[in-house]
C-alpha cells in the first residue's frame, strides 16, 4: 500500500516521540513492502514562531492533500502562563480538528500485565480493564462563543451541541460497541445541562437501530469516580467534547502512565493519530519522553488503513518492550531507557523474527538491541 502521511510533530516532546513512531512505520514499510511518503509541516508554538500562525494554511493543505495525519503535540509553557495571549499554540489543533471535520476522537484503554503491579490502583481492580472512549471533538463549550467583557470581569464560553452533532458520533460508538462487548455508557451531566439532555434524547432514540447494545448512562462526576472505582465495568464509552477530555487523562492513569495513551480522531477528511498526553516541555529534548503513545498511534493508523496484521505487529512489539522493562522513565523509575532506544528496539523487534534474543547492554549503549 502507499500512503502519503502528514507528519506534525508540533511542541516540546512532540518531535521526539513522532520521530519513534515514524522508525516503527519504516520498519513496518520495509517488512510488508508498503511506501509510506512523509510531509513534514509545522503546527503550534513552533508554528507561530515561524509564521505567526499555529496552524499555517501550508500545513492545513498537506494535510488536506494527505491520506493520513500523525500529530505530536501541542502547548508551550510561555502560553500556559500567560493568559492574556490573543494567538495561542492550542489553536492550531483545534482549527485542525475543526477543518478536517474530525467529529470522533477514539481513545482505547488497556492494560499492560507486566505494568500492573506498578499501578498506583490495585491490581484487582484494574486487572482486565478494556473500554474505548469515544470523545466528541469538533463541538461543545471547546467551540462555542468565547467573550471577555470590555471590563474584563465576566467570561463566557457558550456549549452548544446539534442533534446532527450527536447523532453521528453515536453512530460510530454504537457500531463500536457492537463489535465489542455490545454496551455503551452515555457519560453526561442530564440532571444540570441542556446539553446534555438533548445528548440523552438523541441516544436513546439512537439506540433503538441497535438492539443488542446495552445502554446505560452515568453523570460525569459519578463517572470519574467509576472509572477508578470500576473500571472493567465499561465497554464504550460516549461522551462530549470537554468530559471526554478529562476522562481520558483520567483513565490513563490506569495503563500507568499517560504515555501510553493513543487516539484517532476520524471524521469528514483526512484522520488525524496523536497521542493523548501533551507537549511535556519539562521533558523536551531529554530523551526521556515515553514514545508509546505516538507509537501505538501509528498501529491506530495502520487500522484505519485495514493493515491489521502489521498494526498488530506494532502492538506485540511495544507488549514486548514493557515486558522486558525496556522502558521509559514514567513506567520504567529504576533502570530506564531513552526515547529513541525504546523506538529502536521497536523497530529491530519489528524486522526480526520472533526467536530472537535481546542484548540488554547493547541497548544500554544504544546499539543494535538484537543479537
Ligand atoms: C487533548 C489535548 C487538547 C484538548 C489540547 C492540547 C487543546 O488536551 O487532545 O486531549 O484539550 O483537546
Ligand atoms: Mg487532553
Amino acid at each position: 500500500m502507499k500512503l502519503k502521511i502528514a507528519v506534525l510533530p508540533g511542541d516540546g516532546i512532540g518531535p521526539e516521540v513522532t520521530q519513534q513512531a515514524i522508525k516503527v512505520l519504516n520498519a513496518i514499510a520495509e517488512k510488508y513492502n508498503h511506501t509510506f511518503e512523509y510531509k513534514k509541516a509545522a503546527v503550534g508554538a513552533i508554528a507561530i514562531d515561524e509564521t505567526g500562525d499555529p496552524l499555517p494554511d501550508e500545513t492545513l493543505q498537506i494535510c488536506a492533500d494527505s491520506d493520513a495525519i500523525l500529530f505530536g503535540a501541542i502547548g508551550d509553557p510561555k502560553y500556559d502562563n500567560n493568559p492574556n495571549a490573543k494567538i495561542r499554540p492550542e489553536q492550531g489543533l483545534l482549527k485542525l480538528r475543526k477543518s478536517l471535520g474530525l467529529y470522533a476522537n477514539i481513545r482505547p484503554l488497556t492494560t499492560y500485565d507486566s505494568l500492573i503491579h506498578k499501578s498506583n490502583l490495585k491490581e484487582e481492580v484494574i486487572k482486565g480493564t478494556d473500554f474505548v472512549i469515544y470523545r466528541e471533538l469538533t463541538s461543545g463549550i471547546y467551540f462555542g462563543d468565547k467573550q471577555l467583557s470590555n471590563d474584563e470581569k465576566s467570561a463566557v464560553d457558550e456549549c452548544k451541541y446539534t442533534t446532527e452533532e450527536i447523532d453521528r458520533i453515536a453512530h460510530l460508538a454504537f457500531k463500536a460497541a457492537k463489535a465489542r462487548r455490545k454496551k455503551l455508557t452515555l457519560v453526561d451531566k442530564a440532571n444540570v445541562l441542556e446539553t446534555s439532555r438533548l445528548w440523552r434524547r438523541r441516544v436513546q432514540e439512537i439506540s433503538k437501530s441497535y438492539p443488542n447494545v446495552k445502554l446505560d448512562f452515568l453523570f460525569v462526576d459519578n463517572a470519574a469516580m467509576q472509572i477508578i472505582l470500576n473500571p472493567t465495568q465499561f465497554d464504550v464509552i460516549l461522551t462530549e467534547n470537554m468530559f471526554g477530555d478529562i476522562l481520558s487523562d483520567e483513565a490513563s492513569v490506569i495503563s500507568g502512565s499517560i504515555g501510553l495513551l493513543a487516539s484517532a480522531s476520524i471524521g469528514k477528511h483526512t484522520a488525524l493519530f496523536e497521542p493523548i498526553h501533551g507537549s511535556y516541555p519539562q521533558a523536551k529534548g531529554k530523551n526521556i519522553a515515553n514514545p508509546l503513545a505516538s507509537v501505538l498511534s501509528v498501529a491506530m493508523l495502520l487500522d484505519h488503513f485495514e493493515l491489521y496484521e502489521e498494526a498488530e505487529d506494532i502492538r506485540l512489539a511495544v507488549e514486548k518492550s514493557i515486558e522486558l522493562n525496556i522502558s521509559t522513565p514514567d513506567i520504567n523509575s529504576t533502570n530506564h531507557f531513552s526515547t529513541t532506544n525504546v523506538g529502536n528496539f521497536l523497530r529491530d523487534f519489528i524486522l526480526d523474527d520472533e526467536n530472537t534474543f535481546y542484548n540488554k547492554n547493547n541497548i544500554d549503549l544504544g546499539q543494535s538491541t538484537i543479537i
